[in-house]
C-alpha cells in the first residue's frame, strides 16, 4: 500500500476517520472527504503529525459534480488514484409511515447515490489512468440483510450498496479494479450518539462480546480489503458483525 493514493469519504469521524489514520500508517496517500471541515482538518492534522501524508477535500458525496471534483484533486494532488473507500453515510431512525418521497430520495442521494458516484467517477478515473490493482471498498451493514420499520431508507440503500459492489466487481475486473464491502454491525461512533441508553444496551447485547464494535476494530477489516492480502476477495461484502447476523439474523 505504500504511496498508494486512497480517497476516504466520511473521513472527519468514526468509521472514516479510524480507516484513513489506518491507511496512513501503511504509507497511502489519503485525500480525507466530508462535509465536516473541521472535523476533516483535524484528522488530516493527526494523519501529518503521525508522519503521513494526507490532504483534506470538503466534499458533499450527495453531489455528483463535487465527488467528480474530488476524484480530479486526488489526481491533481497525488498524481495518480488507486482506491476509494465510499463510506460517508447518515443514520435513519424514522418510522416508515413519517417518511416522505422527499425525505426518501435525500436519504439515498448520500448513502446509496454517494456511493454509486464514487464508484462511478473512481472506476473511470482508475481506467483512464490504466492504474494496475485499483480497489473500490464501500462501507454496507448488517442492515443490507434485514429492514426494521424505523430503517427502511437506510436498509433500502445498504442492500443497494452490497448490489452494487458485486456488479461493479464483474464490471471492473478486466480493467484489474478490485470492488469490495464491509458490512459492520453496530459501531460506538457518532453516527449513534443519538440512540436512547436503553436501546444502546438491547443493541450492546445482540454483539457475541456484549458490545458495540469499535471503529478501529473494522478499520482493520477496511486496511484488509484495501491490501493485497485479499486479492482472493471481490464482489463480496465482508461481515464485520462480531456475530451479530449469525445469531440474530
Ligand atoms: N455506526 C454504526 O453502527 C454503523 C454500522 C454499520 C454501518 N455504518 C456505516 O459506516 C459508515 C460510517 O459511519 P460512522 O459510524 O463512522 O458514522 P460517523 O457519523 O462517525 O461518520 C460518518 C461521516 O460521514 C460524514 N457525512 C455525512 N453525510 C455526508 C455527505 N453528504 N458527504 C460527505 N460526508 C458526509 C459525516 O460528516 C461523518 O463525518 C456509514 O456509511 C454508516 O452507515 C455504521
Amino acid at each position: 500500500m505504500q504511496d498508494d493514493v486512497l480517497i476516504v469519504t466520511g473521513a472527519a469521524s468514526g468509521l472514516g476517520a479510524a480507516s484513513a489514520k489506518l491507511l496512513a500508517e501503511e504509507g497511502a496517500r489519503i485525500v480525507a472527504a466530508d462535509v465536516d471541515r473541521e472535523g476533516l482538518e483535524r484528522v488530516v492534522e493527526e494523519i501529518r503529525k503521525n508522519g503521513g501524508e494526507a490532504v483534506a477535500f470538503p466534499t458533499d458525496v450527495a453531489k455528483a459534480n463535487e465527488v467528480e471534483a474530488l476524484v480530479e484533486h486526488a489526481v491533481d494532488t497525488y498524481g495518480t488514484l488507486d482506491g476509494i473507500f465510499n463510506n460517508a453515510g447518515i443514520r435513519d431512525g424514522t418510522h416508515f409511515t413519517e417518511v416522505t418521497p422527499e425525505t426518501y430520495h435525500e436519504h439515498l442521494a448520500i448513502n446509496q447515490h454517494g456511493v454509486y458516484y464514487g464508484m462511478h467517477y473512481a472506476a473511470n478515473k482508475m481506467r483512464e489512468l490504466n492504474v494496475e490493482g485499483g480497489r473500490i471498498v464501500n462501507t454496507a451493514s448488517i442492515r443490507s440483510y434485514f429492514g426494521a420499520k424505523k430503517s427502511f431508507r437506510y436498509s433500502a440503500a445498504k442492500a443497494a450498496v452490497e448490489n452494487m459492489t458485486k456488479s461493479g466487481a464483474d464490471a471492473l475486473a478486466e480493467d484489474g479494479i478490485r470492488v469490495t464491502a464491509v458490512a459492520p454491525a453496530f459501531i460506538d461512533t457518532a453516527l449513534l450518539k443519538h440512540v436512547p441508553e436503553e436501546r444502546r444496551k438491547r443493541l450492546e447485547k445482540k454483539h457475541l462480546r456484549g458490545k458495540m464494535l469499535s471503529a478501529l476494530e473494522v478499520a482493520k477489516v477496511v486496511r484488509f480489503l484495501f491490501s493485497q492480502d485479499s486479492v482472493a476477495i471481490n464482489g463480496s461484502c465482508v461481515l464485520a458483525d462480531d456475530g451479530f447476523l449469525a445469531i440474530h439474523g
